[in-house]
């Protein structure tokens, strides 16, 4: 079994405040991995039952729109779960202005009418008390849904930092509205680029308050750390280099709904799309089944078979500290899973020693030989992924 890492005094600490904030709180608000990459390599298709971890739904609806059979989104942060219910309440209830107001531009004046009279019926009794108190996330004219929940807290600080860097503000915005790669690189190049990258901004970005912020636990942090010689604050920079140098800004809703605060018409999630919009409310929403528990919760509850599985970044957050726990999931995982199962997860580390290390079942087979890795493919892909910030992107199929 893969040894479990001892962990310092001030991994413990780090560990209290992530588990204090992260137990308490809306962490995502919008899904930090993007579906378009994963279109291209999950195949989804009718005869498909996918297991998928909510964070913020936004991906759970993009993958509902190619009509798979069933998609079960499970999270442990039941917050998870109320977004993606208050989401397909709107999808169900609102017309298309109302629910692109809410959740394309983060605000609706009517919104706290629309919630009592219309969604909160819809919702469940954890999701009702979490809501109730939050719903004027959603009502702030100079304000965004997106600039709150822990991700958003930071995404919304930025932004008022650069009210104290006009120049750099103003040239971000140029940035935005570019329409050519070459526009784009220059203008980040020569205006944006020298300007960002700050001594204050770079030891904000390696402080693990931050990255708790960012759902980034500190062995999370740990494998960003060793990976790269100028620590968290370098890995971002490169990453955000590369979005800002290679790939149109102009689609990169990622970007632009944490810098911006808001999503556009022509930049947005899939969900977000009139059409799209049309066919969920048509009834693909209710291929969409909602699980708070933990994945191995959820795979041990019943003998239900997975044609394919989405983890996101989740193992990291258990790989060095809860070995037993990762491979009893994978355990499971591999139990419950079609005999033409694919399972696609990212990580900070490009190369996670579980994966190498990890035993599996009673007879303690490793979980590697027991997995097709495609990593040409899965690398080639990661090129193109707008997020580009977790280093290790996996696709693998589960051998016979
Ligand atoms: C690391 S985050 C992934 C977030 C993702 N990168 C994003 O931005 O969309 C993990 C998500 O999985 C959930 N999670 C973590 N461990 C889990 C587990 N064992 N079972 C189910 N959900 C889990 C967390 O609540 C969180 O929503």
């Amino acid at each position: 079994m893969a040894a479990r890492t001892k962990a310092t005094l001030a991994d413990k600490l780090d560990q209290k405040v992530f588990d204090a904030i992260y137990s308490r709180a809306l962490v995502y608000n919008t899904c930090w991995e993007d579906p378009a990459v994963d279109r291209q390599v999950l195949h989804i298709g009718a005869g498909d039952r996918m297991l998928v971890i909510t964070s913020a739904g936004c991906n759970v609806l993009d993958y509902v729109l190619l009509e798979p059979e069933q998609i079960h989104a499970v999270d442990a942060n039941p917050r998870q779960n109320a977004l993606l219910e208050l989401k397909l309440a709107g999808i169900r209830q609102l017309d298309f202005e109302d629910f692109f107001a809410a959740f394309g531009r983060g605000y609706h004046p009517r919104f706290e009418q629309l919630y009592r009279g219309t969604l909160r019926p819809d919702l469940s009794p954890f999701a009702r008390a979490f809501w109730d108190r939050r719903v004027r996330w959603f009502g702030n004219p100079s304000g965004s849904f997106y600039f709150h929940g822990l991700s958003g807290i930071v995404a919304k600080t930025f932004h008022r930092y650069l009210r104290f860097r006009p120049r750099l503000a103003a040239s971000i915005d140029e940035l935005f509205e570019t329409r050519s790669l070459d526009d784009q690189r220059h203008i980040y190049d020569n205006r944006v680029e020298p300007l960002i990258w700050t001594p204050g901004v770079n030891w904000t970005l390696s402080r693990q308050l931050t990255m708790s912020m960012l759902g980034v636990p500190h062995p999370q942090r740990k494998e960003v750390q060793q990976q790269h010689e100028r620590g968290v604050a370098g890995f971002i920079r490169e990453s955000v280099d590369y979005v800002f140098r290679q790939l149109p800004v102009w689609t990169n809703y990622f970007w632009m709904v944490y810098i911006r605060g808001r999503y556009t018409e022509h930049c947005c999630p899939e969900y977000l799309q009139p059409d799209n919009f049309s066919a969920l409310k048509g009834g693909l929403v209710d291929r969409i089944s909602l699980h708070t528990c933990t994945v191995a919760e959820l795979l041990a509850e019943s003998d239900r078979r997975y044609s394919k599985y989405v983890l996101l970044d989740h193992m990291d957050w258990m790989s060095s500290y809860h070995p037993d726990a990762l491979a009893e999931e994978w355990a499971l995982i591999l139990k419950r899973a079609r005999g033409d199962a694919r399972i696609i997860f990212r990580s900070a580390h490009a190369a996670p020693t579980y994966l190498e290390r990890l035993e599996i079942g009673p007879e303690r087979r490793l979980l590697h030989d027991r997995l097709r890795f495609h990593s040409e493919l899965a690398a080639a892909l990661q090129r193109q992924d707008r997020v580009h910030t977790y280093a290790g992107f996996h696709v693998a199929d589960v051998l016979a």
